[in-house]
């Protein structure tokens, strides 16, 4: 509340108590009020990494890592966000759904984001196939048709040729998105981190090794210097899983 509709009501004489639970509040509404205050939605970074560091087993191929726990908890997060973000590359490895499959929650997906500058996103992928049911909105330095539920948002170029992700997240925030959950891969992880972008990260880590040939969870971006900006925010075990929450401090 930025106190307007306070004074209309204390004018009225009702009593206004304020801060009442402010932290508690806070995490809550972390969202609305990053988009209200700085014009970008709430973004939480979402990967799930092998003991030693890696998001996939070889380049350009899904690996599952985690157990059905992770899973569930996944989807549960999917619900509560606004968009689910992903890049180019994570479709052509993994063609993901990207849904909420819980049950009873499957009507609760949110919109699917790709980062895609030059709409190259497959028409047969499973996002371009079930944008009818659940949207699909590509952030994208050109304009085009790909198929029905496809919607394109143009964005600025960053310095590095792709889209820019601090004008990506302020064209989200423009159409009311509150809270992103990036899902991977490496580049945009990599992106989204080097922009500041990233405000909270998830990290669902197993106790499986995938070696060296394998995909590195920030794309190069040393682990320390990553974990460097954050603070251990909450551990949880999820099967033989592990859950570690870090925020900004
Ligand atoms: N374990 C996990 O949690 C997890 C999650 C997801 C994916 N994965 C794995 O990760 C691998 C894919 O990762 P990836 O690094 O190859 O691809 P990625 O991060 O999914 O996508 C990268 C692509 O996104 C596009 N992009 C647009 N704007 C960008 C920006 N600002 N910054 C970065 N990228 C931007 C770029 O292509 P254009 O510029 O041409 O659009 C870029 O090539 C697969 O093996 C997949 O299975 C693992």
């Amino acid at each position: 509340m930025a106190g307007e509709g306070f004074a209309i009501l204390r004018q009225a004489g009702i009593s206004v108590e304020t801060s009442l639970a402010e932290a508690e509040a806070r995490p809550d509404l972390a969202g609305f009020l990053y988009r209200i205050t700085k014009k970008r939605p709430y973004v939480i970074l979402k990967l799930a990494l092998s003991s030693d560091g890696k998001i996939a087993e070889v380049p350009r191929q899904r690996t599952t890592i985690t157990g059905s726990e992770v899973k569930k908890r996944t989807h549960l997060m999917r619900a509560q966000s606004d968009a689910i973000l992903v890049g180019l590359g994570t479709v052509f490895a993994d063609d993901p759904d990207l849904t909420c499959r819980l049950p009873g929650l499957e009507d609760r997906s949110p919109v699917r984001v790709v980062a895609d500058s030059r709409l190259a996103i497959p028409r047969t992928s499973h996002l371009a196939q079930t944008a009818g049911k659940v949207p699909v909105w590509l952030l994208s330095l050109a304009d085009g048709a790909i198929a029905p539920g496809v919607e394109v948002l143009r964005c600025n170029q960053g310095p590095d040729g792709h889209v820019d992700p601090n004008d990506a997240m302020r064209r989200l925030a423009r159409r009311g998105i509150n809270r992103v959950l990036a899902e991977g891969g490496a580049r945009l992880a990599r992106g989204l981190i080097e922009a500041g972008l990233v405000d909270e990260l998830s990290l669902f880590r197993s106790p499986k090794a995938l070696g060296p040939q394998g995909v590195d969870g920030f794309a190069g971006l040393p682990f320390a210097s990553v974990m460097a900006a954050f603070r251990p925010a909450g551990e949880e075990r999820l099967g033989d899983d592990r859950l570690s929450v870090y925020v900004r401090p």
